[in-house]
Parts: C-alpha cells; sequence; structure tokens
C-alpha cells in the first residue's frame, strides 16, 4: 500500500538521521572531526616509557595489589548526595592500591605518587568507581597540559622540562610537593585525594561541588626515603598485606563541599582549608590478594562510573581520563597472555 510505504521510508530516512547524528555527534566527542585534538591513544602513548609499555599491564599506575572490604556509611552524605550508598549501611567495596608508574616492578622509592582505585557497589545496581592519589593538587590544570608534561619528562632535550615548567606555572604547587612531602612507608598511612571536582545531588535537587578524600585512621609516620629505600622495593605491599592480616585497616571517607566561588575545573587549585567537610562513612579494607588472582585486575576505576547522585562537573579531566583508561583496559586485557600468572591464577 503506497501509504505504508511512504510511511516505511519515512522512517527510514528518520531512522539514518538519527543514525548519522549520532555518528557525528559520536565522531565529535571522540575528536575525529577536531584536526589537532589530542586523543586518548596519544595520552596513553605518551605514558609508555622509552622501552616501550609492559604488555598485560595497566599503561599507568602498572605496579598494584587488589584488596577487599566494606565501606560503611554513616547517613551523614545523605544531606548532598542521593547516591544509595549514602544512606547508612554497609557496602561492598573491591580496590587496588598502586603506585603511579608504567612499570610493574618499578622499586616502591623510585614512585612519588600513590594511589587507590576502588569501586563501592550498592544492592540497586548503582556503582562508585574512583581513582584518587595522595598529592594534595594535581599536576596539571588540562589533559593538554599532562600530554606535554609526559612528552617533556621523556624528551633527550635537556630543557625539555624547563620549557614546560615555564609554559606551566601551575605546575609549581606539585613540583613542591614532590620535592618536599614527607615520606611514609605503608599504604594505611596515605591520604588520597580525588583532586576533580565533581557534582553531588541530594534528594531534593540541591547541588553542590565536591571534591573528596579518604583519610587514615593510622598516624602516619613520616620516614627518609634512603631508609625507606633499606625496606625493599616492595616493601608496601608486603607491609600492607602483613598490617590486614592482623587487623582491617580503616580510611574515612571526607567529602569537601565547594563555594560557589571555588574552581571546579582546575585540580592544581586546592580550595581554602575552611571549607565545609562532611564524614560520609568508613572504608574498611579486610583482605588483599595479588593482582593476578584479584578482582581488581580485570577492572577499569573509570572515574565517570557514578551512582545516582553524583555527576561530572566542568573538570575536564574525567572525561579525558575515562577514554584513557578504556584505551588502557582494551589493550591490556586483549593482552592477558602476556600477563605473568601465578600458581593460584593458572589454575584452570
Ligand atoms: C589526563 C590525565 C590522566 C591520564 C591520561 C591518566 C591515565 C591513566 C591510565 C591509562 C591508567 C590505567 C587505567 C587502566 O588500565 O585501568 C590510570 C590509572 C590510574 N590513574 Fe590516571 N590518568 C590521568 C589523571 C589522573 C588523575 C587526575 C588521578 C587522580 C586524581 C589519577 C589516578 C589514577 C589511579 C589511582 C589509577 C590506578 C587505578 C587502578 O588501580 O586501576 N589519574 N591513569
Amino acid at each position: 500500500m503506497p501509504g505504508s510505504q511512504h510511511s516505511a521510508l519515512g522512517s527510514l530516512v528518520l531512522i539514518s538521521a538519527v543514525v548519522g547524528f549520532s555518528v557525528g555527534a559520536f565522531a565529535y566527542t571522540a575528536g575525529w572531526l577536531t584536526p589537532g585534538r589530542l586523543t586518548s591513544m596519544e595520552l596513553v602513548a605518551a605514558l609508555a616509557p622509552p622501552g616501550g609499555p609492559a604488555l598485560g599491564h595497566r599503561r599507568n599506575h602498572a605496579k598494584g595489589v587488589c584488596f577487599t572490604g566494606n565501606f560503611e556509611a554513616n547517613g551523614n552524605a545523605v544531606a548532598l548526595s542521593k547516591a544509595p550508598l549514602f544512606i547508612a549501611g554497609r557496602y561492598p567495596v573491591l580496590g587496588r592500591f598502586n603506585l603511579a608508574t608504567p612499570d610493574p616492578n618499578a622499586a616502591d622509592p623510585t614512585v612519588r605518587v600513590r594511589g587507590i582505585g576502588m569501586q563501592i557497589s550498592a544492592p540497586d545496581g548503582n556503582v562508585w568507581r574512583m581513582a584518587l592519589i595522595d598529592p594534595p593538587v594535581f599536576a596539571v590544570s588540562t589533559p593538554q597540559g599532562f600530554y606535554d608534561l609526559l612528552e617533556a619528562s621523556k624528551s633527550k632535550n635537556p630543557d625539555a622540562m624547563k620549557g614546560f615548567v615555564a609554559a606551566h606555572p601551575e605546575f609549581a604547587a606539585f613540583g613542591e610537593w614532590a620535592s618536599k612531602a614527607p615520606w611514609t612507608a605503608s599504604y594505611a598511612e596515605v591520604t588520597f585525594n580525588s583532586l576533580n571536582a565533581f557534582i553531588f545531588t541530594n534528594g531534593d535537587g540541591a547541588k553542590n561541588a565536591v571534591r573528596w578524600s579518604l583519610r587514615p585512621e593510622t598516624q602516619p609516620v613520616t620516614i627518609a626515603v634512603e631508609d625507606f629505600a633499606k625496606l625493599g622495593p616492595n616493601h608496601l605491599e608486603e607491609d600492607i598485606i602483613d598490617r590486614v592480616s592482623k587487623s582491617p585497616q580503616r580510611w574515612t571517607l571526607v567529602l569537601t563541599v565547594a563555594d560557589p566561588s571555588d574552581p571546579t575545573s582546575d585540580p592544581t587549585k586546592a580550595w581554602p582549608p575552611e571549607r565545609r567537610t562532611v564524614e560520609a562513612g568508613t572504608l574498611v579494607v579486610e583482605k588483599i590478594e595479588q593482582e593476578a588472582d584479584g578482582l581488581c585486575r580485570d577492572i577499569n576505576f573509570d572515574p565517570t562510573v557514578l551512582p545516582d547522585g553524583i555527576e561530572v562537573s566542568d573538570d575536564p579531566f574525567p572525561a579525558a581520563r575515562s577514554a584513557a583508561y578504556a584505551r588502557s583496559y582494551d589493550l591490556r586485557t586483549s593482552e592477558a597472555s602476556q600477563y605473568p600468572r601465578t600458581a593460584a591464577s593458572a589454575k584452570p
């Protein structure tokens, strides 16, 4: 019937238009239509050391150990976010302590930045993934700046870092921390920071920009890096295995709420220390497992995987990180045969 033929053709045209628009929008977001725009492939390639990446491993934060435990929410954060995992209760966590290096065999005292990746799961299927590090500010204010830093630090030109620092004055605060902050000899003594700002929405629809930290219950004991080196190249992993085998290790999840005037798009800029904080609950780490045997190996702690009640802000990093982590995840999982097996992981 002509009528139905006409409407079928109309539907096809509409579908092609929708598909065309979606592909166009995707290509635009992916940067394919913007010559010169930084891609996730370039970012991940820039992370590789001169000898090439360690196949089968994360392209950054490659050295790490898995954990499982719980997040014990105290209910206080319900005022800020309707995320179900802020309702008072216990929610399962899986995570990974790690070092910011592309080398899975790097000696601990050679790596300045320590991290934690984790996922908190709510019973209704909402999950919150995050990856936090221990400096109080990030090194650069844009993903392009991060790429420039990686390129400069690998360059054979002896003036490359000098040129980078001159072009990126925002690097100074991180540089100061990296050169002067005291070392500790335990993951259990590290404060981990989100640095990126996210938007929290509560049940009444009120929105606030928030950054958060995991503050250890264990009091930090500082150690000279020379003395830390004497404890051996893998001390952090040995220490956390030992501590958790004796008793669970705890961190308080502290949310910091921005004033409207605080910068949310630039993780090199700390917010004033007097900002309101809310203690949302406690991360309890109950079991450590080698990465090869643990749940954390084949997960991507993509910081844009967020529960209802938390969204990305105008901070450009989470989107760039999401794309780079996906690229790294695709590479490392496709190289699984290159990943060293332990006796336990080799079991059928
Ligand atoms: C444009 C900037 C950044 C790039 C390109 C980048 C890149 C990467 C890549 C490729 C991975 C490995 C992902 C995987 O294979 O699963 C990774 C892991 C990680 N990143 Fe980033 N990153 C960036 C910024 C940040 C920031 C701002 C933070 C924290 C505030 C951070 C914290 C971490 C942590 C803790 C991990 C390890 C997570 C895990 O254990 O799986 N990164 N990063």
